[in-house]
């Protein structure tokens, strides 16, 4: 199926017709291709990357040519999703030049469409430089994994009224700075819809309960390819890992049985030619 590309405008007008959004998770060109072919509105290349690829025990590792390389992949499978990359930790917290530098590579040398940044209304000022570059952010609220240990670990965010407030004003001062979407993660539902009432720009939970204009997952979660820990947020659509390790199983007892390879997998000659060689 040729898909053709879906646009900023497109995301607009679905969370004004009410039409929710759709956003997973890919950092390589097959699983890139799967998401594209399923129809799946956006893509985010996350930095999540580090702990269900790379094998890091956070985000806060990776670093900017790990997230180029895997937005390169994804970005060659993809004809139709809207692509984000994720800025990593420490690519743009220095300075707004280096903010904007490192957004431009995203989308200069890996095609992406899109970049997201993590952060609430300190962060506003950087949106602001980047997409005066000509760059569309995706902002990320709530629970932000890069800077999870000041939140002291991995936790719901906005749970009192001092803390929700801070995160409707985070949404609305990144709104304002020309973010065109943004992520809640681990935010309690009442607080996400209320954020979701209040901006014109679509907002895409995870972990925001079903009021939000979308929804992300982390693509190894879904497919049961992740198995260190599994969030309360997480629904898996299907067990992959001990189908897989089956699989490898029984190849392994194929080879020892000499069950494989057979005939259909093997290449032949005459006899005669190969008495000459
Ligand atoms: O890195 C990531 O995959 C993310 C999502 C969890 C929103 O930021």
């Amino acid at each position: 199926m040729d898909r053709k590309k879906v646009t900023i405008g497109e995301l607009l007008q679905k969370k004004e017709l009410g039409q929710k959004i759709s956003m997973m998770t890919a950092y390589d060109y097959p699983t890139a291709r799967l998401v594209d072919e399923a129809g799946i509105d956006t893509i985010l290349v996350g930095d999540s990357l580090g702990m269900v690829v790379l094998g890091y025990d956070s985000t806060v590792p990776v670093t900017m040519d790990d997230m180029i390389h895997h937005c390169k992949a994804v970005c060659r499978a993809v004809k139709g999703s809207f692509v984000i990359g994720d800025m990593p930790f420490m690519s743009y917290q220095v300075s707004l030049e280096q903010a904007v530098q490192n957004a431009g590579r995203f989308i200069k040398e890996a095609g992406c469409d899109s970049v997201k940044l993590e952060g609430g209304s300190e962060v506003a000022p950087t949106v602001s430089a980047i997409v005066k570059a000509g760059i569309p952010v995706c902002a990320h609220i709530g629970l932000t994994p890069q800077t999870a240990t000041m939140l002291s670990g991995f936790k719901v965010q906005g749970k009192d009224a001092e803390s929700a407030r801070k995160l409707v004003q985070s949404a609305k001062d990144l709104e304002q700075a020309g973010a065109f979407m943004v992520v809640m993660e681990c935010i309690p539902d009442l607080l996400a819809a209320r954020i979701t009432k209040e901006l014109k720009i679509p907002t895409i939970g995870i972990g925001g309960g079903k009021d939000c204009d979308g929804q992300v997952l982390v693509y190894h979660d879904v497919v049961g390819l992740f198995e260190r820990f599994t969030p309360k947020f997480v629904k898996q659509y299907i067990n992959l890992s001990p189908m897989i390790k089956e699989a490898l199983v029984q190849y392994k007892n194929d080879l020892e049985t000499g069950a494989f390879p057979g005939p259909e997998h093997t290449f032949s000659m005459s006899q005669e030619e190969a008495e000459k060689i």
